[in-house]
């Protein structure tokens, strides 16, 4: 008989806490007895394991009214306890599979062929049987929830939100939490945790300098969504500052901030890193298209009951097309297996059709596949636009939902350009990087085809099968000519897309000439921003049309910002403030035109992303001279500046980043206002932003 312990160190030992630990997480409320049954151990045994485990700060016992003697206590696994039950459940598995092949081959001289249990198993791998999730159960989460309210909180950001969801629910099986610095290591080396499972991805809980400090290794927190509703509790494990710039170059192949997740990674992240085990209390929720959102399990699940053993998975973060509904169709019938569609609508590129908007479309070309084939979910992941290494996490992720087959394109999850206006990646080193993994992905590559329409024969065909090309005409819109024809309002042929799409795509993106927009000044104090804005302000109103608003910067510290002062926090919270107001006026299709000084490269880079989101953004640097500047000296502040009465002023005694991609460059010097302004509707004239009077 093993002896008892508060920390198990026998195999034995463990199995009988893990057991209780589980029995104790799905029936809280039975009686001792029953838990003694339910272990198979006597009641004095299981009571003194109960003891233990108590002392051990793994389970909670409290006193519990009613008749019935036997019932006397309420037993809550703790937080420890949920994690000590997640990290105990894996040491479990490994030993019945070990016991099990063992048995195997005493009984007919061979092993039993399974795999020994990593992370990572044949049952895994077989797309029917559920995988392990980090929830407990129903009620240990109420009782949990409690509980974590004591803990030290952390408010996730909206990417840590969704990297948590699929934490949670099996999405980043093996991964058990936020990344350990072993693990993270690792994956920014080679793409391998600590124990060598394949990981492209680094999955990280950054937080702040203030917030590192003030918690412990060792320590649990509290992680909340944005409203605080509780989700989870972590067992800080590590904490530790990161390389950044070394995880841009090896994730993300460049430490350049023109990728999306590099400049996220420098500019948005926190620059400490914390991990540990999650317990996982509820899942995020989501109000929209409730019914389309499926976990692994469940999408493991629709795959039993409709008897589906091969599913091709088709990730995208676009509308769907024509063409891709032919090629999705093409890829699941050549491997002879049915099709999920699998749309992001976690975080996309800054830039792309709003979810709700794709959604709608996605709903509309699921109609024109045949019955029963095909279906679709929708996978709220945090893109991070990182192409090769990408493309395998996509398809660990896939492989994770029970997909067999998993569809890679030309540039799969390509960020675009870097800073000096070259791709990223070249077009299939995606491809490259899946094929040399695909085993151990456990989600069979499916090629892209490029399908284009052949007008002779009303037909889409995929390019690299045609043979008569000289003697056909084919026919192909690309991504930008479709923006450029939405934008202009002119014809989209229903050969390149189903009438329904392009409505619902007409509906968001009314043409340019209709939609919101912000102009955004930059220059020195004294430069003229304020002035030819109010210029320009006047021209759109008597042009008429869609409100404006000017967000001046001085209006702006008057109304918005009276506590700030100008350090570079100050001023960036400023500035951002501007880019939330703007960005809202512009979704909602007015015209914003701000002019603050914004001395910051990166602040206004954010701020063009909060707008671009929504509309088109144009920043105008206002050029003129310091030196010109402080001759006017209007408002007598340079003056005071160099006496030093005024500190960190821009352009004297603090920084000034030069703008090197303004859409328009305005000079002052002996030209007149009304040139100026005039020079910015010309601007906006030339982008199709107002219609030519
Ligand atoms: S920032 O950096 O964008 O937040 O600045 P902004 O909100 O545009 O405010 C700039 C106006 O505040 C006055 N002022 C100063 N400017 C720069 N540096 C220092 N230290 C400073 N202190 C006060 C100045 O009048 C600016 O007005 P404008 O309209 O730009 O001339």
């Amino acid at each position: 008989m093993p002896a008892l312990n508060s920390k198990p160190t026998t195999p034995e030992e463990e199995d009988l806490l893990f057991r209780l630990l589980r029995q104790l997480d799905v029936a809280s409320d039975a009686s001792q007895r029953a838990i003694a049954s339910a272990l198979g151990v006597s009641l004095g045994r299981m009571n003194a394991q109960l003891r233990a485990a108590t002392e051990a700060g793994l389970v909670k016992i409290t006193q519990r009214d009613g008749p019935d003697k036997r019932q006397r206590f309420d037993y809550a696994i703790t937080t420890r306890g949920a994690a000590e039950q997640i990290r105990l459940r894996d040491k479990f598995l490994t030993r019945k599979f070990a016991e099990y092949d063992a048995l195997h081959a005493e009984l007919t001289g061979t092993t039993s062929g399974l795999e020994p249990f990593k992370h990572r198993t044949k049952i895994m791998q077989n797309n029917l049987a559920p995988i392990p999730e980090l929830y407990v159960s129903y009620d240990s989460a109420q009782k949990l929830k409690v509980e974590a309210a004591d803990l030290t909180s952390h408010d996730l950001t909206p990417r840590q939100i969704c990297d948590l969801e699929l934490l949670m629910n099996g999405g980043f099986n093996p991964l058990k939490g936020f990344m350990s610095e072993k693990d993270y290591d690792g994956v920014v080396e080679n793409m391998r945790l600590a124990d060598g499972a394949l990981w492209p991805m680094p999955i990280t809980l950054d937080v702040s300098e203030d917030y590192a400090s003030s918690v412990e290794v060792g320590q649990d927190i509290a992680l909340r969504d944005q409203e605080g509703v509780i989700l989870a509790t972590m067992t800080i494990t590590d904490k530790w500052e990161p390389n950044k710039a070394l995880e841009a170059e090896k994730v993300f192949g460049a430490d350049d901030d023109a990728h999306p997740a590099v400049n996220y990674l420098h500019n948005t992240a926190g620059k400490i890193y914390l991990g540990g085990p999650i317990t996982g209390i509820q899942q995020p929720v989501h109000y929209d298209f409730r019914a389309r959102r499926d976990t692994p399990n469940e999408m493991r699940a629709f795959f039993r009951k409709m008897g589906w053993r091969k599913v091709v998975a088709f990730q995208t973060r676009n509308p769907l097309h024509r063409a891709h509904q032919e090629l999705t169709f093409r890829a699941a019938k050549e491997a002879q297996a049915n099709l999920l569609i699998h749309p992001i609508v976690g975080m996309t590129k800054p830039g792309d059709v709003d979810h709700f908007t794709r959604v709608r479309c996605y709903e509309a070309v699921l109609d024109k596949y045949p019955q029963s084939t095909t279906t679709m979910s929708l996978l709220n992941l945090a893109m991070r636009m990182a192409g090769p290494r990408e493309a395998v996490w996509h398809g660990l992720i896939r492989a994770n939902h029970g997909c067999t087959h998993f569809i890679v394109g030309r540039d799969h999850a390509g960020p675009g350009k870097n800073s000096a206006g070259e791709d990223f990646y070249g077009p299939y080193d995606a491809q490259e990087l899946y094929r040399a993994n695909q085993s151990e992905i456990g989600c069979e590559m499916v090629d892209f085809k490029h399908m284009v329409w052949v007008q002779e024969r009303a037909q889409y065909e995929a390019i690299d099968e045609i043979e008569d090309k000289d003697d056909i005409t084919i026919l192909n819109i690309s991504g930008t000519e479709l923006r450029r024809r939405l934008a202009e309002g002119l014809e989209i042929p229903e050969w390149f897309s189903f009438p329904e799409v392009v409505k619902e795509l007409r509906k968001t993106k009314p043409p340019r000439s209709q939609q919101g927009f912000t102009v955004f000044f930059t220059g020195f104090s004294g430069s003229g921003k304020s002035t030819i804005a109010n210029a320009l302000m006047v021209k759109l109103m008597e042009m008429g049309g869609r409100p404006v608003t000017l967000l001046d910067g001085d209006i702006v510290r008057k109304n918005l910002s009276s506590e700030l002062g100008f350090s570079k926090e100050h001023r960036d919270l400023n500035i951002r403030r501007i880019g939330y107001v703007a960005s809202e006026i512009t979704k909602n299709g007015g015209i914003a035109i701000c002019a603050p000084i914004a001395p910051y490269a990166t602040t206004r880079r954010a701020v063009r992303e909060d707008v671009e989101a929504f509309g088109a953004f144009i920043e105008i640097h206002v050029a003129t001279s310091i030196e010109e500047c402080e001759k006017r000296d209007r408002k007598g502040l340079y003056k005071l500046a160099r006496e030093g009465k005024i500190k960190e002023f821009t352009g004297i005694s603090d920084p000034y980043d030069v703008p090197l991609n303004a859409e328009l460059v305005v000079e002052t010097e002996n030209v007149e206002v009304d040139n100026c302004a005039h020079q910015v509707i010309l601007k906006l004239e030339s982008m199709g932003l107002i219609a030519a009077q």
